[in-house]
Order: C-alpha cells, then sequence, then structure tokens
C-alpha cells in the first residue's frame, strides 16, 4: 500500500467522511456509552464542519504543535485534520475514544488519509486516559461529552506550556452544557480566551 502522504487523497477521504456523516446512525445507546453523555439517545458520527477543522489545523500550525491531544475521536475526521497538522510540525496527534465500532473507523480513515504515522489512538474513557498522562501538550482540542470538558481541563492542565492552545468545539449551541468550563477559561488570568462563532462555535484559549 501506498503510505505516502497526498493532498489529493486526503481531500478525498475528508468527502467521504462528511458524505457519511449524513447518514450514520445508532438508535439507542449501546452499553459502553453507559455513564457517558449522550444527546437525544442516538449514536452519530458528530463530526465538526470542514470550516472548524481548517481553523484547527491552522491553531495547530501556529504554535508549531508537537503533541496534539485530541478529545472524541468519532471516525477520525477532525483528527486526520490535526493529523495533516503534525505532519507538517514534525508531531503527533493522541486521540481518545470508547466506542469499538467508532475506534475501528477511525484507524480506517487514518490508514486511507495515509496519515497513520501521525496519530496514536487510545482506547478508553477519557477521565481514565487522562489519569494517565504525562506529556507536555502544545494543543488540544475538546470535542466529546460537554458536561465534563471543565474536569477535562483540570486534568491536562499540569501539562499545557505558555503558548499552548486549547480549542472547545460546541461553545455556541452546547454552551449551557459546559458554561462552567466557559466561565473558567475566560475569567482565569492564565489564558486568553474568545469565542470563535463559527459552525458549532469553537472557544478558543492560549496558555499565558
Ligand atoms: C463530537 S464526537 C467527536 C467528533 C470528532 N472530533 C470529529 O470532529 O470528527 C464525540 C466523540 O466522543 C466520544 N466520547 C464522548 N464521551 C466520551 C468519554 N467520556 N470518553 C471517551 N470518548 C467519549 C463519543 O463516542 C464520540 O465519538
Amino acid at each position: 500500500m501506498n503510505d505516502e502522504f497526498d493532498e489529493k487523497n486526503f481531500l478525498e477521504v475528508c468527502t467521504e467522511l462528511e458524505k457519511l456523516d449524513e447518514t450514520f446512525l445508532i438508535k439507542g445507546v449501546p452499553e459502553e456509552y453507559k455513564e457517558v453523555w449522550v444527546p437525544n439517545n442516538e449514536i452519530k458520527l458528530w463530526q465538526i464542519p470542514r470550516t472548524s477543522a481548517e481553523v484547527l489545523k491552522a491553531f495547530a500550525l501556529s504554535n508549531k504543535s508537537k503533541v496534539i491531544l485530541e478529545l472524541g475521536t468519532s471516525a477520525g475526521y477532525s483528527g486526520i485534520w490535526l493529523a495533516s497538522a503534525a505532519r507538517q510540525s514534525g508531531g503527533k496527534v493522541y486521540t481518545i475514544e470508547l466506542a469499538t465500532p467508532k475506534i475501528e473507523m477511525a484507524r480506517k480513515s487514518f490508514e486511507k488519509a495515509r496519515l497513520g504515522n501521525y496519530i496514536e489512538q487510545l482506547e478508553g474513557k477519557i477521565s481514565e486516559v487522562l489519569s494517565k498522562w504525562d506529556k507536555q501538550v502544545d494543543f488540544v482540542f475538546l470535542d466529546a461529552d460537554k458536561p465534563n470538558y471543565l474536569g477535562y481541563i483540570r486534568q491536562f492542565e499540569p501539562f499545557l506550556r505558555v503558548g499552548s492552545i486549547i480549542v472547545a468545539d460546541n461553545a455556541s449551541d452546547f454552551g449551557h452544557l459546559m458554561k462552567d468550563y466557559l466561565d473558567y477559561v475566560s475569567k482565569s488570568p492564565n489564558y486568553y480566551s474568545f469565542l470563535l462563532n463559527i459552525d458549532h462555535g469553537l472557544m478558543v484559549s492560549i496558555r499565558l
């Protein structure tokens, strides 16, 4: 298999995943989601739109991110965009997901996009994976169970450096579920934060 990165192939994989996002649906909530917040009792891919993906890539490139942490892999759409930044900055993406079918889908997406060398998949509940985290982080993308964002930042905060960037998705459409997180990053003197009001709303925070 040809594993050399190719922009045209990458964009074809993006388009394929964007189409899949429109149809993928599991009705009901599988056992592994017990204790995890799920909107409307159904499982979708819940991918970010391409505009948000391009913004993520731009931010990760802007601070030459070497270690990129993603909370919520799904089928790997945002992951391939982040990995394309990691490829250019000589870094790696670490992405966390608990749903077995999605972990497998993401593995295939990373292979198809020829970015498997720039991504490590971490399987399990985010809080449990983060409890064993030990690397300095340059960029974090939060895109999982919204009510737990504040708990997650508390876990990875010790590993941020001055200039690390955190982007939290759904700050507009599900802002009410992460109010504690939004208040925290807005009021803390340790961050410069602003709401980028595109797509689902990206809350961007720079560690000062
Ligand atoms: C919004 S989707 C991620 C979409 C992905 N970032 C993208 O744009 O392609 C959120 C994902 O987080 C996973 N998730 C939610 N809560 C989780 C938790 N506590 N631990 C691990 N994964 C979780 C869900 O299974 C789901 O696939």
